[in-house]
Formats: structure tokens, C-alpha cells, sequence
């Protein structure tokens, strides 16, 4: 079977078997196709609320489809590679929250949605990348202690001086590996392309930056300027995606090695598997850890909008 003729089997047998493809803008060009939905972690989270589907499968990885699971309980959720987890979400556990509390009493805690189901039970309100600076700038109290990623935390507590936010050590070891020198030796050698990073990047990295932003805050910036060349500081999906969105202009990647290989551990024959149903991993858990857990989904897209 070619690519073309995958895909059109994926779109008969989800029409058929009543199936809602969501993929994260990380995914490979060709499940983007296949996929329902796409898009960056605060849209996907939206739409999985409201997608009629009985089965859903999430083209990303872990915490993605256990979001979808808490936030339609009631459905079947495929996450496509079992293998796929991120991470920055294995960093910090629930006791470890639970242990450092105390010293952060009156705090808010705001948890990255790269977190863990579990974690997020002791949690107060999640965030995205594209909602942080929103959400953290919506919540009453000014004392914030802001889990797991300290880069995007950083980026979000030079948006709010006014507020006391606090940070543990954690972050996504993809974006972090990016240094300085590679952004500057990037844009010595495209010196009028424009620098698009994500707010995972190290700081030093981001203040070279012309954006920063979410995945999708990153390619509607590129779509809809009127600029030619960009270098895009996030996973090298991104820069492949808008060559074949926009072929007029350029898009290259900071670095070689600004890949994920849990956001590209699915392929599109995973795909076909899960529609087929003989792969994939449905999504369990109990019925209390969604109603804790999903507390701190349900106020993020309350205070999000
Ligand atoms: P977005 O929130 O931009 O989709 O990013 C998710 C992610 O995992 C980035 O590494
Ligand atoms: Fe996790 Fe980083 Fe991969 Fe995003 S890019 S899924 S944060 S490891």
C-alpha cells in the first residue's frame, strides 16, 4: 500500500467505526492528513471535550490522551504509540508536590499540561503553552508555584512582573538542548530570517527571538507575516509543516536536532492499527483520579476561555 492509499483506508475504517483522529502539530505531515483535528495542546484539549465520537484516538503522546480521557470519561481513548510519553511529565510525581506544599503555603500551584494524570490531583489550575500567560495573569492569588517547566515559567514571570512566581527544576530536555550559540550561529547563517521560538527554549535563547510562542502560535505568526524567512526554534515537524503550507517562503530548522522522538514515535501504520483496532493503548483510570485530576483542566480552559 502507498501513503495515499493508507490514509483513505484510515478515513473509511474511522467514518465506519465512529472514530475522531486528534494529532499534536509535532505529528508527521502525512497523520496530519489522516487526522481530524490537529493542533497545539490547548486547542486539542478543547476539542476533547466536545467531539461526538465514541472512540478517539490521540496522535501525540501520554499526557495528551489522558487529558482527552478525563475530559470525555465516557469514551474509548487510544493513545496511537504506547511508547510515546513525554518526559518533562515523568519529572515531578504527586509525593513530590505533596512533600514540597508545605513550604509553598498559600500558593497557587499551576501545573503544566506536560504532567502526569496523577500529579495533576494535587495540582490547582494546568496551563498550556499558548494559555499560560493568560491563565496565570486570570488567577486571583499573586503567589504562584509554576510546575514542571522553569523556561516556560520564566518566560510567563517576565510577562507578570507584578506577581511572586516561583519555580522547580524541570523542563523539556528537547528544547532545552538548544543553546545560545547554535540561535546565533542559525541567524548568522539566515540573517534576515525571523526567529520563532517556543517558550520551552532556554531564556537566553528565547531573548533572541522576534516571536515566542506556542506550536500554533509559531506557525500562524510565520502564515501570516509578511516576512520571508524564518528559523523555527521548536521541533523540526514545525519548519516541515510550513514549507508545505506556505512554499513561497523559507522555514529552517535552529537546529538538526530539534527533534522529539516521543512525538515522533507514531507512524502512519500505527494509525492504521489503532482504526483497525489491533494496536494502540486504550486509556484506564479510575473514576476518582479523573474527578481530581480534571479539576485543574476544567479551571484552565474556564480561566483560558
Ligand atoms: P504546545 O502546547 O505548543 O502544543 O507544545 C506542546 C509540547 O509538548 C511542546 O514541546
Ligand atoms: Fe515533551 Fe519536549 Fe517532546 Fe514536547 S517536545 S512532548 S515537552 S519531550
Amino acid at each position: 500500500m502507498n501513503i495515499k492509499e493508507v490514509q483513505d483506508e484510515i478515513m473509511r475504517l474511522k467514518k465506519e467505526n465512529d472514530i475522531c483522529i486528534l494529532a499534536h502539530s509535532y505529528q508527521a505531515h502525512e497523520i496530519l492528513e489522516a487526522a481530524d483535528f490537529k493542533g497545539d495542546s490547548y486547542a486539542l484539549s478543547k476539542m476533547a471535550a466536545s467531539v461526538p465520537n465514541k472512540t478517539v484516538i490521540m496522535c501525540g503522546v501520554r499526557f495528551m490522551a489522558e487529558t482527552v480521557k478525563m475530559l470525555s470519561p465516557e469514551k474509548k481513548v487510544i493513545l496511537s504509540c504506547p511508547e510515546a510519553g513525554c518526559p518533562m511529565a515523568e519529572q515531578m510525581d504527586r509525593e513530590l508536590i505533596e512533600g514540597i506544599k508545605p513550604q509553598f503555603e498559600g500558593y497557587t500551584v499551576v501545573a503544566y499540561i506536560n504532567t502526569t494524570a496523577e500529579l495533576k490531583t494535587v495540582c490547582d489550575v494546568c496551563v498550556t503553552s499558548s494559555s499560560a500567560v493568560k491563565i496565570v495573569r486570570a488567577i486571583e492569588n499573586d503567589n504562584i508555584l509554576f510546575i514542571p517547566d522553569c523556561n516556560l515559567g520564566a518566560y510567563v514571570a517576565a510577562q507578570i512582573p507584578e506577581k511572586n512566581i516561583r519555580f522547580l527544576q524541570g523542563g523539556c530536555p528537547v528544547h532545552a538542548s538548544v543553546t545560545r550559540k547554535q540561535a546565533e550561529y542559525a541567524k548568522s547563517l539566515h540573517p534576515d530570517a525571523k526567529l520563532l521560538v517556543h517558550p520551552e527554549c532556554r531564556p537566553e535563547v528565547a531573548q533572541l527571538a522576534d516571536y515566542i510562542g506556542s506550536t500554533s502560535g509559531i506557525m500562524d505568526y510565520a502564515v501570516n507575516s509578511s516576512d520571508k524567512e524564518f528559523i523555527i526554534g521548536t521541533e523540526n515537524s514545525i519548519a516541515e509543516h510550513l514549507q508545505y503550507e506556505c512554499p513561497d517562503k523559507r522555514f529552517y530548522p535552529l537546529s538538526k536536532d530539534f527533534i522529539c522522538p516521543n512525538m515522533k514515535a507514531t507512524t502512519l501504520m500505527d494509525v492504521l492499527g489503532c482504526v483497525k483496532g489491533i494496536q494502540g493503548e486504550e486509556i484506564e483510570m479510575s473514576g476518582e483520579m479523573i474527578s481530581k485530576a480534571r479539576k485543574c483542566i476544567d479551571k484552565m480552559i474556564e480561566l483560558g476561555g
